[in-house]
């Protein structure tokens, strides 16, 4: 049998029955699998990686050793968030690495977006490297690979394995939610009793703000980009629009413009807000944002974040206009 196929007769899991059922089944998978061995996990945050934590925390507890690398790159509160929940309060054996100084510093002065996209992703894999290599007795190596990574269906990019690891650090693999859809991950996730938060989390690519800071990132414009982007993610919960658009998101490009503000002429970045609904990534519309919500979130980011003096709307579907501007 195709250990990557899922079975024609696997049921959709869609109530806390079915994740429950499934989460017991996997549990025992894993515990079959792992045996007395220690499971090593990238924990982003994202769903994903942190359904599959959860289940690897139920099933060999401190002999999940999952280690979460804050490249600087993150939205404001989720390095926090990962610590907050699965450190205290699910008690997992949690290795928080500030990476935050060796990427930006890796990535100064570096603007194009492929260059920047292939530093981010060097520079992962040498850090969680080197976390690895401080462990003894690692045999396995956890990934949250969801099925349309595996059958390539859609256009969100796979970003979940950890590819390009030296031959000695090969493990092999232990991946509990591989034929699963995204949405069956959510339904398990909620079961496992992760926050909504995490659960119902926007997709979010993984070289992070990194595509949203455009061109060269500096930690000015990196701060101006977080600080709106957290706004922005505020008033659409408050507004009821979580859940509703598909990706809604700020760009901070590297160019400024003219402005006045306390009658002085400023100098300073427009933010550019992008929120998009999509099925499967490769064409996306437009949100039709409403114009007070707008003018509220604009009001905002102009008084709250320094250094923007500007908040504009990209109108644009794709095509012709990706879904990031990276
Ligand atoms: P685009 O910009 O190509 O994005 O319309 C389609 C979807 O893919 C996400 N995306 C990425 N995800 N690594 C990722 O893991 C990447 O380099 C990357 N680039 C884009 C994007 O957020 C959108 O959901």
């Amino acid at each position: 049998m195709d250990n990557n196929k899922r079975p024609e007769s696997m049921q959709r899991i869609t109530t806390k029955e079915l994740a429950d059922a499934f989460i017991a089944e996997q549990v025992e998978a894993i515990r079959a699998q792992v045996g007395d061995k220690k499971v090593l996990l990238a924990l982003s945050g994202g769903v994903d990686s942190s359904v599959v934590a959860a289940l690897l925390i139920k099933a060999i507890g401190q002999r999940l050793v999952a280690v979460h690398v804050n490249h600087g790159l993150l939205r404001k509160g989720e390095p926090e968030q990962v610590v907050e929940v699965f450190r205290n309060q699910m008690k997992a054996n949690l290795i928080y690495v500030d990476a935050v100084d060796r990427f930006l510093d890796k990535l100064a002065g570096v603007s194009d977006p492929e260059q920047k996209r292939k530093i981010i992703g060097a520079e992962f894999i040498r850090v969680f490297e080197e976390e690895a290599r401080k462990q003894d007795d690692i045999a396995f190596l956890a990934q949250g690979t969801i099925y349309p990574d595996i059958t390539e269906s859609v256009g969100v990019k796979a970003h979940h394995n950890v590819g390009g690891l030296p031959d000695d650090l090969q493990f092999e693999l232990v991946e509990p939610v591989k034929l699963l859809y995204k949405d069956e991950v959510r339904v398990v996730g909620k079961a496992l009793g992760l926050p909504d938060g995490m659960v119902y989390r926007q997709p979010f690519p993984g070289p992070g703000l990194g595509v949203r800071c455009t061109g060269a990132i500096t930690r000015d414009r990196l701060e101006a980009l977080r600080e709106s982007d957290a706004i922005l993610r505020e008033e659409f919960a408050k507004n009821g629009l979580e859940g509703k658009v598909w990706q809604y998101f700020t760009v901070v490009p590297d160019y400024k413009s003219t402005g006045v503000k306390d009658n002085k002429r400023s100098w300073d970045w427009p933010v550019i807000i992008r929120a998009v609904n999509t099925r499967d990534a490769m064409t996306a519309t437009i949100e039709e944002i409403p114009y007070p919500l707008l003018h509220h979130i604009t009001q905002r980011i102009v008084t709250e974040v320094p250094g923007v003096n500007r908040v504009l709307y990209d109108l644009t579907p794709k095509p012709t206009g990706t879904i990031e501007w990276e």
